[in-house]
């Protein structure tokens, strides 16, 4: 746009015909200028624009997020974020009992931590879905302790009282573990319909010896390959390794998949190309379509009977560059997150991960004869 307004200038200027080789110059000199000058004027206004985005990202992220576990500790009780912690402290106890052999009387920090924010959020809340899910969850470790002559009389009382708080409503299925076997779970990945496709579907840490083939992740990567981009730009890209050092190595470069890392067959790591992009208004791009990417490479894997689990990239900047230089990953790319891969064994558990009720995530727009446009 700018160039064709360009180009539009120099035709006005070419119109008038110069009467002298000088006059021809100076015309010259001074389009050239101006080029300069619109060219610097655009530079500098992109950069305006990034840094007054990213000043406006880091304002409201900083208001709404949460920062550490101070809602508990400084009497803090925002709904949302004790609710979050809640959530997270849960579900990493859930996700220790799904592993191949969880260490009994594991967690006991996050144990302490999740019964009193679960005190606190039965007092000032009230229970719900969330609290029901961490209870039983709560439940199932106590009894798992229990089962290895590790029982505690007084944990479990106090489990106990927080289940009594919820009441008859409470389902002790919702939240835990299930078994799964891999017979039924290859069967609902290949054979059956969507529905059982998406609920088939489990972050697996539990992988069996057989070795991954790369025509496998090849399928599944050409699967996810029909994701929808930005204009179609597609910048993702995806890195396997699947011989057992190259995985290791790059999995120390993470944080979460203590417990269940040396058993994966392999990891891919998934990252955007940030050359894609032009606008400051793209900035986030290269996180959406790789995020979008990743989970159809995830669906991708499903379908091929893989096991996989998504690993975080919430690193450090140390971390980063320790991936950056162990792998050749580019300073251009970003990295949107590490993917765990390998086959099932025969019976393993995975963590339930409950969901959120409906009414939670479809909020907004014409629902149940509602409108919400002001
Ligand atoms: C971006 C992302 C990062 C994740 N990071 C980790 C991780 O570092 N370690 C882990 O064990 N699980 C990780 N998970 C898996 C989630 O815990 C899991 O997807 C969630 O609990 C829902 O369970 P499900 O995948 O079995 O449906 C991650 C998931 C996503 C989407």
């Amino acid at each position: 746009m700018q160039e064709q307004r360009h180009e539009d200038r120099d035709r006005d200027a070419s119109a008038f015909p110069c009467s002298s080789k000088q006059d021809a110059e100076r015309i010259g000199g001074l389009r050239r200028f101006k080029r300069r000058v619109w060219a610097i004027r655009g530079y500098l206004h992109f950069l305006y624009g990034l840094l007054t985005s990213y000043l406006y990202d880091i304002g409201r992220y900083h208001r709404a997020a949460s920062k550490g576990n101070e809602a508990v500790r400084a009497g803090k009780s925002r709904h949302t974020e004790l609710r979050s912690w809640i959530a997270a402290d849960a579900h990493k106890i859930e996700k220790g009992l799904a592993l191949r052999e969880p260490r009994p009387g594991f967690g006991k920090p996050v144990i302490r931590r999740l019964l009193e924010e679960l005190a606190r959020y039965h007092a000032d809340f009230g229970p719900d879905h969330i609290t029901e899910m961490a209870v039983n969850i709560l439940t199932a470790y106590g009894r798992f302790n229990r089962e290895h002559d590790l029982g505690d009389a007084d944990f479990e009382a106090q489990v106990a009282g927080l289940a009594s708080d919820l009441g008859s409503t409470r389902d002790p299925e919702r939240g835990g573990i299930v078994s799964v076997g891999r017979g039924a779970f290859l069967e609902k990945a290949r054979l059956s319909g969507i529905a059982d496709f998406f609920r088939s579907r489990h972050s697996v840490r539990n992988f069996s010896d057989e070795v991954v083939s790369m025509d496998a992740i090849k399928a599944a990567v050409e699967l996810a390959q029909r994701t929808p981009s930005v204009c179609n730009r597609q910048s993702w890209k995806t890195y396997a390794y699947l011989e057992r050092e190259a995985t290791q190595q790059v999995l120390a470069c993470q944080q979460g998949n203590r417990g269940f890392g040396d058993t994966t067959g392999g990891v891919l790591v998934v990252t955007s190309d940030l050359e894609t992009f032009f606008s400051y208004g793209e900035r986030n791009q290269g996180f959406i379509d790789g995020g979008m990417f990743a989970m159809s490479l995830v669906y991708g894997l499903h379908a091929q009977g893989l096991g996989s689990c998504c690993l975080n990239w919430c690193a450090e900047l140390s971390a980063e560059r320790k991936l950056r230089v162990l792998t050749g990953i580019p300073d251009h790319e970003a990295v949107i997150m590490m993917i765990a891969i390998g086959h099932l064994p025969e019976s393993l558990h995975v963590a339930q991960s409950v969901r959120k009720p409906l009414s939670e995530v479809l909020v907004g727009g014409h629902v149940d004869g509602k409108r919400t446009i002001k």
